[in-house]
């Protein structure tokens, strides 16, 4: 598995990063724990020393059952650990915070779950509209200076956000929705943070689990899943012909479906790494050969101009 500097940081992480929201039961209903604290120990194995978790992920279960169990086995030092902040769950209707106190409490909450005395990365998880830069760059400070956190990034933010965020404070990583059917930060997101040497960190890579081509023709899908649209009917259909359009590529390069969707956003050079959402053994350790070398850009363009044409007619489809 190759590692990589994250942006300008001292941190060196796998470019496959364990994603953690799929502890998340409102989303993804109950993922069983033995099996994934089994993944758990399986990523140290297979070379994935990174892990992205957010303190909203279940509402805290996510970052507790990751901080349990890495205290349990006393495996905290062996892996970078990124959260996030922003969704305040203080009351039962959740709305984005961050607001100087807040960061200060909620990062002191995280540290607790997490049964850590510090963050490796901690992360905006959105663009709040009410953001004070000047009070998140006082609590960033403040969190530095005490050693609570190692490094800073935002996600889901764009080009503008981030240039005004650079102004107040530094942002070591951008966590992005990027994937062969999400590709919008190509136009500006990527060049910037490319040029800035800022880390980028890709979520949703396999389109929660579509661009593995792995489900059956007649799959129902009852999670966070069930809503989306190349999910269902004909549109599905037409994205699994073309995950099997896509069979020649991966085998050429010796790679399985889920390999090449990861291996194709890691080719492109602002990628630093791939967060895959990760429930069992078996997913972290099949996915895990995609964090080693990159496609050659023949191939990047015409996996990509089959993928755009499949999401066109697919849109048309139903
Ligand atoms: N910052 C943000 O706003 C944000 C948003 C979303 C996600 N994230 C982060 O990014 C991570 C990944 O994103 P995601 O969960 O949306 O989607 P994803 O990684 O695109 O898809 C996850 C799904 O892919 C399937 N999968 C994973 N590894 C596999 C393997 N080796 N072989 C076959 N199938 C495999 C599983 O599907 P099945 O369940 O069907 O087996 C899994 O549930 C999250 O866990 C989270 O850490 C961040």
């Amino acid at each position: 598995m190759q590692t990589i500097q994250l942006g300008k940081t001292d941190l060196i992480v796998s470019r496959i990063c364990f994603g953690c929201w799929q502890l998340s039961p409102k989303f993804w209903g109950e993922v069983p724990l033995g099996p994934w604290r089994e993944a758990i120990k399986k990523a140290l194995d297979v070379g994935v020393n990174f892990i992205d978790t957010a303190d909203a992920y279940g509402d805290g279960y996510a970052e507790s059952s990751l901080g349990d169990f890495l205290a349990k086995e006393g495996l905290r030092d062996r892996f970078v650990i990124a959260t996030k902040f922003y969704w305040n769950f203080e009351r039962e209707k959740r709305y984005p915070d961050t607001s100087h106190d807040y960061i200060i409490r909620e990062c002191e909450a995280s540290l607790k779950r997490l049964k850590t005395d510090r963050i490796d990365l901690y992360q905006i998880h959105a663009w709040d509209p009410l953001i004070r830069p000047d009070e998140v760059a006082a609590a960033f400070g403040q969190l530095k200076k005490q050693g609570k956190v190692r490094w800073f990034g935002v996600s889901n933010w764009n080009a503008d956000q981030i240039r005004m965020g650079l102004e107040h404070f530094d942002i070591e990583c951008l966590q992005p929705r990027y994937s062969l059917l999400t590709r919008e930060i190509e136009e500006r997101e990527l060049p910037l943070c490319l040029g800035k040497r800022i880390g980028v960190i890709a979520f949703s890579s396999l389109y929660r689990g579509l661009l593995t081509g792995k489900y059956p023709r007649d799959h129902k899908f009852t999670d966070t899943r069930a809503d989306l649209p190349l999910f269902q009917g004909k549109a599905f259909q037409r994205m699994m012909d073309a995950m099997d359009d896509l069979k020649p590529f991966a085998e050429k390069h010796g790679l399985t479906l889920p390999q090449l969707a990861i291996r194709w956003i890691l080719t492109h050079p602002a990628l630093s790494c791939a967060i895959v959402g990760i429930k069992t053994a078996e997913h972290i350790e099949t996915i895990a050969p995609a964090g080693d070398a990159i496609l050659p850009s023949t191939d990047w363009w015409d996996i990509a101009d089959i993928i755009e044409t499949a999401e066109e007619e697919a849109k048309k489809a139903d």
